[in-house]
């Protein structure tokens, strides 16, 4: 049977990002995160679609790298980025996030919201720069959902971490459509 590549996924997201509106509402880790302070330097958003976070970021003056392989999502946010007068401080970048080499300790904050590899973590995780944060959610296994490699445990990202970091904050929520998810907020060692 063939193996589902990336652009078929891509196809998929196009699709409904295609079919619904977006409402650009900003995670609420954004906030978390401009509440304890980050570095300055740029942002980088991974699996960003139409980030509401991104443009709320951008908007508070930060450079946001955003890396997503729906080029309909990029459109529309790079669009509304425009829209805001924010297209000097968003670059939205059409790239598979496991392909995607971000620059080592280049970034002030670090964030993805409802995506999981733990590859694309291992290498978000190398791209913060000291005293930065890493900021993510994921979606969580459940008794329905089971174990995918799309999914974490609770504390498995705090765990997969390790001794560099400073655990901020961590927990767990749901989406809009009721699916569980578990979070952090951490901040990296100085050096
Ligand atoms: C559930 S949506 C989350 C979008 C946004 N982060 C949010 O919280 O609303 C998952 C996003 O991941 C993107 N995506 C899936 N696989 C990806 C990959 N390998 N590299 C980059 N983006 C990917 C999809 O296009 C989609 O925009």
């Amino acid at each position: 049977m063939r193996r589902e590549s990336w652009r078929d996924d891509a196809a998929r997201w196009n699709a409904r990002y295609a079919a619904t509106p977006p409402a650009f509402e900003p995670h609420p880790l954004v906030k978390q995160a401009c509440g304890v302070g980050f570095p300055d330097g740029p942002v980088l958003e991974l699996a960003c679609g139409r980030s509401g976070s991104a443009l709320a970021l951008a908007a508070r003056g930060r450079r946001v790298l955003a890396v997503d392989t729906s080029d309909v999502a990029l459109r529309q946010l790079r669009t509304e980025a425009h829209r805001r007068g924010l297209g000097g401080q968003l670059w939205c970048v059409l790239a598979d996030a496991r392909a995607f080499v971000p620059v080592r300790g280049a970034f002030g904050l670090v964030l993805a919201t409802l995506f999981w590899d733990a590859a694309v973590f291992r290498s978000a995780r190398e791209a913060v720069a000291p005293g930065g944060l890493l900021a993510w959610e994921a979606l969580a296994e459940s008794g329905e959902a089971g174990a995918t490699r799309f999914r974490v445990r609770p504390g498995q990202l705090a765990a997969e971490l390790g001794e560099r970091w400073e655990i901020l904050a961590e927990g767990e929520a749901r989406t809009p459509q009721r699916h569980g998810t578990c979070w952090v907020l951490a901040r990296a060692a100085l050096r």
